[in-house]
């Protein structure tokens, strides 16, 4: 493409070091796209005749058919997507694929792909993937809304939540990521068009660049040539959105690893989703979500690439930017991978709660959580709440002594701690009530609970792209 300014080709080490169209051909479609785009461009402006343009047309169906069937032959030496496809092109169809760099760069080329790409897979892919995660995790807490389990801070036995309370703080999660996706690449700067903006400092022949941007679907152009060609935000945004979405993954799949131990047994996950010991023929293991806990270190590690790439370039299009792909690349197939992984994980098959085990973890009065009925019922007494912690502390550090469980306590054991115990507390101490008086919004209780639940549930029914 370039060879009349050169006598000698490029070292076969070389052409390997720096061809990227082993990875880059998955910008094929945006890089078509684009191109039609440019040529339309291209022949209103005068550059190109109708007939160019058409035969421009036929050529991309041709080489859109060749690489949707494999045929497409993928050439190292023609360095990217962008010279093998105009390459194919001017094979095709001869001088008017020659034409169609005419003002363009693939400076312009690359970063108006890329963010068509970054979109596309945010939208079309991921967005998609967290819904379905956000459902299959709104599900199994419908099933179990009945089903108390210990809350934790510190892994320590806090207060008794719902089960469906602590699933839904998943679902928030994912819901959250979900809407980051879908709005990724709205119409801010984040939504401009570089393409027009040649290989950094604008084109010399007078392409519309807001009609080039809204035949792409979007809004607006860039407002600056050399800001665009060497713009990576959108890149860095989708990276960090992958980045905390499998941070959100990575912390549901540590509390499902324990809670599948054999010390807690609140579920059992299926066959579908873990694996046997080669040695130890009792195992279950967890992999699935071990590996989505592994991944994440990952995909963080691809933000921390992305912004040490970019952080001391110089204006405008540096070579360097090729690198941004395998990062993204990878950082959006992981996250996809994992978001459908443990939606796999969430379905009614794998995800199998154990009622009873949980029940007996409560029973056991390990803990202590009921604790907190005490604390409050002072209050409603009129005790200071910091005088009612010191009585409440009192009782737990009797009941610790004395090995014994809240609900073994006896209306003599209360009276022994302190005066202000009085008997009716004992009907108090159920956890389920606990439970019940975090009425307010946001809290456990379950009509609190539902409340969110069908809001999550209208949201999964209807249209969620906004
Ligand atoms: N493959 C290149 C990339 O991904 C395309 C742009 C190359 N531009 C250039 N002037 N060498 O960044």
């Amino acid at each position: 493409m370039w060879a009349g300014r050169f006598s000698g080709k490029p070292d076969k080490l070389m052409q390997e070091f720096s061809q990227s169209v082993s990875f880059d051909q998955r910008l094929w479609r945006e890089d078509i796209q684009g191109s039609l785009a440019y040529a339309a461009e291209l022949q209103r402006i005068g550059i190109l005749t109708e007939k160019e343009l058409a035969d421009i047309r036929k050529g991309f169906e041709q080489i859109t058919q060749e690489i949707e069937s494999g045929k497409f032959e993928w050439k190292v030496e023609l360095e990217d997507v962008h010279m093998n496809i105009e390459s194919r092109l001017t094979e095709l169809i001869g001088d008017a694929g020659k034409k169609l760099h005419t003002g363009r760069s693939r400076n312009d080329q690359v970063a108006t792909d890329f963010k068509l790409w970054c979109i596309r897979v945010a939208r079309e892919e991921l967005k998609p993937a967290a819904v379905a995660l956000v459902q299959a995790i709104v599900d199994r807490a419908s099933e179990n809304i009945g089903v108390i389990v210990p809350a934790y801070t510190h892994l320590q036995r806090a207060m008794p939540t719902r089960l469906a309370h602590h699933l839904n703080a998943y679902a928030e999660m994912i819901f959250h990521d979900s809407r980051v996706f879908m709005r990724h690449g709205a119409v801010d700067a984040q939504g401009r068009i570089a393409l027009g903006s040649g290989a950094g400092t604008g084109n010399s022949f007078p392409v519309d660049m807001e009609c080039l941007a809204k035949s792409l679907g979007r809004n607006l152009a860039a407002r600056n040539s050399m800001e665009a060609v060497s713009d990576r935000d959108f890149a860095l945004d989708l990276v960090f959105a992958c980045a905390k979405c499998m941070a959100h993954l990575s912390r549901m799949a540590e509390d499902l690893i324990v809670w599948s131990t054999a010390e807690f047994g609140f579920v059992t996950l299926g066959d579908a989703v873990t694996t046997g010991s080669s040695i130890m023929p009792q195992k279950r293991n967890p992999d699935a979500c071990e590996l989505v806990r592994g991944k994440t270190g990952r995909v963080v590690g691809h933000l921390m690439a992305l912004f040490t790439l970019l952080k001391g370039l110089p204006m405008t299009y540096n070579r360097d930017l090729q690198e941004d792909k395998e990062a993204v690349f990878d950082a959006t197939d992981q996250t996809l991978a994992c978001l459908r992984v443990m939606a796999l994980v969430f379905s009614k098959e794998n995800f199998k709660v154990n009622r009873e085990r949980i029940q007996q973890h409560l029973d056991s009065g390990l803990g202590y959580m009921e604790a907190m009925n005490v604390a409050d019922w002072l209050v409603l007494q009129g005790v200071p709440f910091r005088d009612g912690h010191d009585i409440t502390g009192r009782l737990v550090k009797y009941v610790e002594q004395k090995g014994m469980r809240f609900a073994d306590l006896t209306a003599e054991d209360l009276q022994a701690v302190d005066k202000r115990l009085k008997p009716e507390l004992l009907k108090e101490l159920s956890l389920e009530a606990l439970v019940e008086r975090k009425q307010v919004y946001a809290g456990t209780a379950k009509a609190r609970v539902l409340e969110r639940l069908a809001e999550l549930k209208q949201w999964l029914g209807k249209d969620n792209d906004q």
